[in-house]
């Protein structure tokens, strides 16, 4: 399926945005943690995956390998069809690779059991889907909410957390909407809002920004980067937007099951 980004999103549905996106303001005030520059949260060597359909065998990542430290934000762009979400699904333990070595977050992914990957997709990853993936029967507090109680046990404190982060993508104002109720655009940003919320050394975003205009992509794009700095996360994101490649750490084009810097 093609995944050509809707940019058509009318300047309406950003009405509600409390410009400028900053991180919550108790998040703000904390000195960044100093980065393990020599242990990568993300280290990849030589994975591969390949599809069966029938007799077609398609090699969809071959002998690929990533770095990225703690604190990075890394963008990989590619033509539909390349391999970009087959990627971050492998990273966040949502499918395996068939050979190399993946480790993300200290975690060997390929050796590590079934309830070891629940537990880290819990505890470490926090997934923007291409396709939001929100709860239809939760509001967008709950929606936001439900990051947090992936990951832990919830306390009262949490409400702020969930107002904070709605704050940051500029969603303050819908807190109490459905999902259905939102545009594209919104959505995304819900989606962006859980994944903050959630704190996870390890941040996948698949086009995080395909439904959104270029100053509110920009402005996302600075909110992961900004996040990834000041926690020490790593950040992967997949994207067809070469105009944000001025905002992040390195850039890779995925190409015949091979990342190439950019
Ligand atoms: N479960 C599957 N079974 C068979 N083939 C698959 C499966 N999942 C993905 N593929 C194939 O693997 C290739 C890579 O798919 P993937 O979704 O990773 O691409 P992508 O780079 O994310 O594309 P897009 O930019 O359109 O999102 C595609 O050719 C796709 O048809
Ligand atoms: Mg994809």
């Amino acid at each position: 399926m093609s995944a050509t980004p809707d940019r058509a999103t009318p300047a309406a549905h950003l009405s509600e945005k409390t410009m400028p996106y900053d991180l919550p303001q108790h998040e703000a005030e904390r000195p960044r943690e100093s980065a393990d520059r020599a242990a990568p949260a993300i280290a990849v060597a030589g994975a591969t995956k390949t599809y069966r359909a029938g007799d077609q065998t398609l090699h969809v990542l071959r002998d690929l390998h990533l770095d990225v430290a703690p604190g990075e934000t890394v963008a990989i762009l590619g033509v539909s069809g390349t391999g970009k979400s087959t990627l971050l699904n492998i990273l966040g333990g949502l499918d395996q690779a068939e050979h190399g070595s993946i480790t993300v977050g200290g975690v060997d992914l390929r050796a590590a059991t079934t309830s070891r990957l629940a537990r880290f997709r819990a505890e470490s990853i926090a997934f923007i889907f291409q396709f939001y993936n929100l709860i239809p029967t939760l509001t967008v507090s709950e929606n936001v909410l439900a990051g947090l109680q992936a990951a832990r046990r919830t306390t009262e404190a949490d409400e702020a957390l969930v107002m904070d982060a709605l704050r940051s993508v500029g969603l303050e104002a819908k807190a109490q909407a459905f999902p259905q109720e939102l545009s594209g655009g919104q959505q995304q940003r819900v989606a962006i809002a859980r994944a903050l919320v959630k704190r996870a050394p390890v941040i996948l975003a698949d086009e995080p920004t395909g439904n959104l205009d270029r100053a509110t992509a920009k402005d996302i794009i600075a909110l992961l980067v900004d996040a990834a700095r000041r926690r020490s996360a790593a950040v992967v994101l997949v994207t067809h937007d070469p105009s944000i490649l001025a905002e992040v750490d390195h850039a890779y084009r995925l190409q015949d099951g091979r990342l190439v810097a950019e």
